[in-house]
């Protein structure tokens, strides 16, 4: 079989636990309107939510038209103005809103019916009058006129619609019960329908400048932290909008529009491609400092005891508690991990424990990227390790065995050959 077979049969085997677990959940995906203008990724874009429904997920997607709005003002010459980043939506213009965000409704449910076309069942969208608007008013005395809040969602109506199949379309036209056009900002609607019909993910395509140098993963305790030093003002707007979502929605993607691919690799690879922020995990990694050893000693203590984990002094342990990073949750200690410098640009993983009552959440999986991170930072070019009873584990997170001899020398001299540990390498290059 050939390389590229057997890499696509891997895959398809590493995903089939996603599959499964997102079966039957619920996401809402932000749509930003520049997605659009790539015509050819867009396209694929849609291919992929079709793939997702037909994997039993239930979509709401919030469709932005910012970049066809512009447009559409341009071309009739009528200027605008922006307030606090809010665009003022004067009667004027509302015409010329409804017109562009109903091309931009009517050019998607074109795409869709071409993206599902060789589906024996197509794909319904389906829209409605969900998100009841309220005017956001007049503040620092400039009149915002058709420039709106949300001020609810008729969330019966669109968890109704799920049920029924459909995949569910907001744009930024809301109206309110007065039956006025608002014109409401697409981000925060997303946010605010994830919130209220308790979506178990809301995926965010965001422009560089607002994904510049985010992590992985953030808790929202470290979301708030990131906020307060973005990198740019763009940055800390959108996150303070995803912030808001707080503890109401389980897990929030964050994703770069220019990689529209990023949506199946987000949901379907362990290591994911953009930020994810999770509010179901409220734990904290961290360096471990000299209060930690206690905790620490209580995890790792029945390990050594079994052989699985080297023996570790208390004094050993508080010399070298620098090496350590750890997992805090509610004030314990469920995780730790080590790295030792032991030649130039080599490292050695050590330690790696995540308490049994936590094990399967894949928080091994966090702390060795945490270490591989550290190691990298510190130019560490690759990283060593030795165990006895999980080599396999490692195996599956891209170590490769190694001989005993290929050890540098300053470790080869510690190497207790008793314990007859198996010797892994990993290139960090
Ligand atoms: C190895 C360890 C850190 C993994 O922690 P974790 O948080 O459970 O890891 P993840 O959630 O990322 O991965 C869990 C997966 O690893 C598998 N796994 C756990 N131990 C394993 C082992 N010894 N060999 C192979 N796979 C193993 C689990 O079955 C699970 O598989 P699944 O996802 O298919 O259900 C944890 O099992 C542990 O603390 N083991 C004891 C200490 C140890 O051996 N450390 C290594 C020496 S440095």
């Amino acid at each position: 079989m050939k390389q590229s077979e057997l890499d696509f049969i891997n895959t398809l085997r590493q995903s089939s636990r996603y599959i499964e677990q997102h079966r039957g959940k619920t996401c809402v995906i932000y749509l930003p309107g520049d997605l659009m203008l790539a015509s050819d990724s867009f396209k694929q874009l849609t291919q992929d939510i079709g793939l997702l429904h037909h994997l039993g997920l239930k979509m709401v997607l919030v469709m932005g038209a910012a970049p066809q709005i512009n447009a559409a003002l341009t071309d009739q010459n009528i200027p605008w103005q922006h307030h606090q980043q809010f665009r003022i939506t004067t009667t004027e213009m509302v015409t010329v809103f409804q017109q562009a965000i109903g091309m931009v409704r009517s050019q998607i449910e074109a795409v869709f019916s071409q993206a599902t076309n060789q589906q024996s069942t197509p794909l319904t969208l389906i829209s409605g009058n969900w998100v009841i608007a309220q005017p956001k008013g007049v503040i620092d005395g400039v009149d915002f006129q058709h420039t709106g809040t949300l001020r609810k969602i008729n969330h019966q109506a669109i968890s109704t619609s799920l049920e029924g199949g459909q995949i569910v379309l907001l744009t930024p036209l809301a109206y309110s019960l007065t039956g006025e056009v608002f014109n409401l900002n697409t981000l925060e609607q997303a946010c605010e329908v994830a919130k209220s019909i308790q979506a178990d993910k809301l995926m965010i395509f965001g422009h560089s400048e607002q994904m510049k140098n985010l992590p992985k993963q953030m808790s929202i305790t470290e979301l708030n932290r990131t906020i307060k030093h973005a990198e740019n003002e763009e940055q800390a707007r959108f996150l303070t909008q995803i912030s808001k979502t707080n503890f109401h929605v389980k897990r929030v993607h964050l994703m770069d529009q220019n990689e529209p691919d990023a949506l199946l690799q987000e949901l379907f690879t362990r290591d994911g491609y953009g930020t994810l922020i999770f509010s179901d995990r409220y734990h904290q990694l961290r360096p471990a400092t000299i209060e930690d050893v206690g905790g620490i000693l209580d995890m790792i203590t029945p390990l050594e005891s079994q052989g699985v984990l080297a023996k570790r002094s208390r004094e050993r342990l508080e010399l070298e508690i620098h090496n350590f990073i750890v997992i805090e949750r509610d004030q314990h200690i469920i995780g730790c991990a080590a790295l030792y410098p032991i030649a130039k640009g080599i490292g050695e993983l050590a330690c790696l424990t995540v308490h049994p009552s936590y094990q399967g959440q894949h928080l091994g999986h966090e702390l060795l990227k945490a270490i591989e991170q550290k190691a990298q930072q510190a130019q560490m070019k690759q990283l060593f390790l030795l165990t006895t009873h999980t080599h396999h584990w490692f195996i599956e997170h891209g170590f490769m065995l190694t001989t005993v001899e290929a050890l540098p020398s300053q470790r080869l001299s510690l190497y207790n050959s008793q314990r007859q540990s198996k010797v892994l390498l990993k290139s960090l290059i």
